[in-house]
Order: structure tokens, then sequence, then C-alpha cells
């Protein structure tokens, strides 16, 4: 019991209500007190967040305009009555406590109506509010969600299993958004408002964060969150889900084994980061791997790893370091692989260098629909990046980097598989000429509605880098890998 409910201002409470607007008082404990770091660290939060994970309901059940009605005025008068600046110097958990009794008490004094389930569901509301990041805190706490996506106070989706479904979840309105946005945004020495309304940032716990306010978002501040999973899955758990076959697990990880230079592409969420991760389990723990990602996502096992990610322009626009300027660094620390997490424009041309100069064993991931599109990307990131080859030059060029594509799919049924293995074989007058080692064939539906097939190996026995794995004594490995994916 502290600061300025110390003596009896309970009882001038309860005559003289609460002035402050909603929107004003909010704003308050945003200002004062923004979450530790260490505060926002997953232990000291899951107290919170417990009962939350003990019950994994699909969402909070959808609340009356009366509960927010109460919310509100239990908030405010909440905000008159703690010291802010005492609360910051709790940890999480002696805050939480600290709110937990004075809600308490502001709910028996004002005599408000509740049971004892909406009184807990309520206490809980108002410690995310003051403490975390709202209502978004029970999404954050649940580990089966992959995306969080809220487009305005009143529509939250999340994508669980795959499948992007509507919660109930909601805010109070806009500014109440866009504070919790500023809130999150502030922690990495960012600000989003009217004047920059774009913003990326990413949690304390790792997860990448993507804010467009208004006016730009047309119907309120527009947040997407890419949850970071602690435990990334394993290339046993894509076998598992059968996402991948063995065989093909197999035929990856002698890709990976023997330093060929791959090119991971798929789509948004298809699984591209989750299988590049996979692949460096298969890198030789002696090699030297520099890391280069936007937001870091990888988590590479071996012992001697360089991670190195991006940075956007400060609030007075200076200070960028773009993709390209890492991989260029990269050149110069003697790495043995480069690992690009995401290949989106100039940096491809960089990223082909160092595959072809002694750097094999290089991987990235690229966002296209196939492997032969991920090359024709790959092209046209070179030529829009402002080097004036001709695109002949820049074929040969990517023909003799890329040994091989893989290509990740999200299905409709919400599956995320590997469809293709393909190797790049070289250049046949003008065109870059691939071949398919496995692809996945559908071969239909079960009553459940998901879909049916197998990886299937295409009937090469000998692929193109196949001298490349004598050398790395894997030739047997792979070969009854490829018999086994024959069926
Ligand atoms: N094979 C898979 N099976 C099930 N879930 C997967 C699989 N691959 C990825 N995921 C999940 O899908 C989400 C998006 O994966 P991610 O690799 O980040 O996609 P991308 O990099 O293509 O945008 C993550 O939550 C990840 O855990
Ligand atoms: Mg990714």
């Amino acid at each position: 019991m502290f600061g300025k409910r110390a003596g009896s201002n309970f009882a001038d409470q309860k005559q003289s209500p609460p002035v402050a607007s909603p929107e004003g008082s909010q704003s308050a404990p945003t200002a004062k007190i923004a979450p530790k770091d260490e505060a926002r660290a997953p232990i000291k939060r899951a107290k919170i967040s417990e009962p939350v994970k003990k019950k994994p309901a699909p969402a909070p059940a959808a609340r009356s305009e009366e509960y927010y009605a109460i919310k509100t005025m239990i908030f405010n008068a909440l905000i008159d009555t703690i010291d802010l600046g005492q609360l910051a110097q709790l940890d999480q958990n002696s805050a939480a406590e600290e709110i937990r009794d004075i809600v308490s008490e502001i709910i028996s004094i004002k005599n408000v109506v509740m049971s004892i389930a909406e009184q807990e569901s309520l206490l809980q509301d108002i410690c995310h509010d003051v403490l975390g990041y709202g209502p978004l805190e029970p999404l954050l706490a649940r580990d089966d969600i992959a995306d969080i996506m809220v487009n305005g106070a009143n529509n939250v989706f999340i994508e669980v299993a795959g499948k992007v479904e509507k919660t109930n979840v909601r805010f109070r309105d806009n500014s109440q958004l866009m504070n919790i946005c500023q809130r999150i945004v502030s922690q990495v020495g960012r600000r989003v408002d009217e004047s920059s309304p774009i913003c990326d940032a990413r949690l304390a716990d790792g997860s990448r964060v993507n804010v467009i306010a208004p006016p730009l978002a047309l119907d309120g501040p527009t947040l997407t969150i890419r949850k970071f999973k602690k435990d990334k899955l394993t290339m046993q758990d894509l076998v598992k889900f059968g996402s991948v076959s063995p065989a093909a697990a197999r035929v990856l990880g002698v890709i990976g084994a023997c330093r060929c230079n791959v090119l991971i592409s798929g789509g948004t969420g298809s699984g591209k980061t989750t299988l590049l991760n996979c692949m460096t389990a298969y890198i030789d723990p002696a090699e030297r791997v520099v890391t280069c990602e936007d937001a870091a996502e990888l988590q590479l096992q071996q012992p001697h790893v360089v991670r190195l990610e991006t940075r956007p322009a400060n609030l007075e626009g200076s200070g960028k370091v773009t993709m390209t300027d890492l991989v260029r660094n990269c050149l110069r620390m003697r790495p043995e692989r480069i690992i690009v997490g995401e290949v989106r424009g100039a940096e491809a041309f960089d990223l082909l260098q160092a595959m072809n100069t002694g750097h094999d064993g290089s991987m990235g991931t690229l966002h296209a629909n196939s492997p032969r599109e991920a090359l024709s990307r790959l092209e046209s990131m070179i030529t829009m990046g402002g080097f004036s080859l001709p695109s002949r030059t820049i074929r040969e060029m990517i023909a003799g980097s890329i040994d091989v594509v893989i290509q990740a799919a999200r299905l409709r049924d919400g599956s995320r598989r590997i469809t293709h293995i393909s190797e790049v074989l070289g250049m046949e007058g003008d065109v870059i000429v691939t071949q398919d080692i496995i692809v996945y064939e559908i071969d239909g539906e079960d009553e459940n509605g998901k879909i049916a097939g197998e990886h299937r190996s295409t009937g090469i026995a000998r692929p193109a880098f196949w001298d490349r794995v004598r050398y790395y004594g894997l030739e047997k490995e792979l070969a009854e890998a490829l018999d086994e994916a024959e069926v």
C-alpha cells in the first residue's frame, strides 16, 4: 500500500467520481510505466497469464457493453488512486498484486455487483491494461498462435493451425489500440503517429511487429504480429506433421550437409524461415556461419555463429543499415556459409557473388510460388537493384550459383508442405533449366477436408550435385533416400 492511496482517499473517491476521460487516463500509465524489459520476460509474465493458459479456450467470451463501462469506471478510479511513479519501481508480480488489491477495494467500495469469475477476469484485464499490452496479452500468452492481426479496435484475427479465425478480443477504442501500438514500438526506441505512420518493431520475446496507423490505414491502427516460437520446429516435427516425407527429409539432410547453395521459396507464412532453420541443423559444427536477417528469427545450434540484423533509419532518418550492407560486410568476416533470412532486393546480387566465391553452402529464403518463379524473382531483384548487366549474364550467374530450390507452401486446408525439391541444372540457350527431384503430389481430400497426397521422387537417381555429394561421402545416403522416395 503506498502513494496516493495512503490515508482515507477512498472515502473521497466515492463522492467525487474521477473526471479524467478514459483516453486521458489511458495515456497516463502508458507514458509513465512502460513495462521494463526484464519485467516482460516470459517467466515473470507467466503469473498474470496463467489462468488463460490453464483453460485454452479458443478465445475469451464476448463481453457486454456494460462490462466495458464498469471496467472504464474502475480503471479511472484506479488511475486516480495509484501512484504510477512508485508502481513503475515494482517488479511485474508485485505491481500486479498491488493493482489487484486496489481494484478489489474499489469494487467493494463502489458496490459493483459482480460474480467472482467476472471480478477475476476484470482484475486480469486491468492488470494487462496497466502493465502490459492490454487485450493482446491473452493472445500473446498462447503458444499455439502463429500470427495476431488487429484491424482496428474491434477486429482481431489470429492464425491457429494454419487457419485464420476472428476472436472476441476487442479494444475499448482506436485510441487505446494506438496507445498499445505506441507502447510496443517505444520499447525499441521508435515512434508511430500520424507523421510516421509505418513502423516495424519487435516484442521482448522476439515476435515481429508491424504497425500501420491512420491516415494510411483507413479503419484504425493496424497491427500485425508474427509470434516468435521459442521451440522452433525441427525436421523431425516437419516429418511428423507430414510436411515432408521421411525420405525427402533425408534428401534435404544431404543437401544441407554437402554444402549445396540453397534457395527456399514460398508464400508468406508458408514456413520458409522454419524450413531454413531446419536446414541449418545439417551444417557441420566446425563451420563459421554468419546470418543476416531483418528481425532475428533463426536459431542455429552450431557453436560458431555470428548473427547480424538490419536496422531501419532512426527518427531523424539516418543510421539505416540495409541487407546489402550486411551481406557485403559478411564477406569480410571470413564466413564459411552465409545465411540470409529473406532476400528481397539488391542483396540478391551480393549473395550470389558470395555463393560463387567460396562460400558455398549459403542459403536464403525468397517469396515466390514455384521454383521457376523463385529464379526469375532473383533475376528481377538484381535488375531492379540497379546492376546494369545483360539479363543473360545475370541468369548465368544464377545458374552457376544456386544448386537447389526448395518450395514451401501453405495448402488450402491450412497444412504446410514442402512441395518441390528442385535442382538447377544450368543454362540452355537463354533459359535456366531446372529439374524436380521430389514433388508433393496431391491425390485428393479426405472426409475431413484434409488434403491427402505424397512426396514422390521424379525418378532422378543422380542429381547434378552428385559429385559434390560424393566429395562429402554421402552418395550412399542420397541414393538410398532417393530410392525410398520412389513409390
Ligand atoms: N511444416 C509446418 N507445419 C506446421 N506449422 C508450420 C510449419 N512450418 C512453419 N509453421 C508455422 O507457420 C508459421 C509461419 O512460419 P514461417 O517459417 O515464419 O513462415 P515464412 O517465413 O514463410 O513467412 C510459424 O508459426 C511456424 O511455426
Ligand atoms: Mg519468414
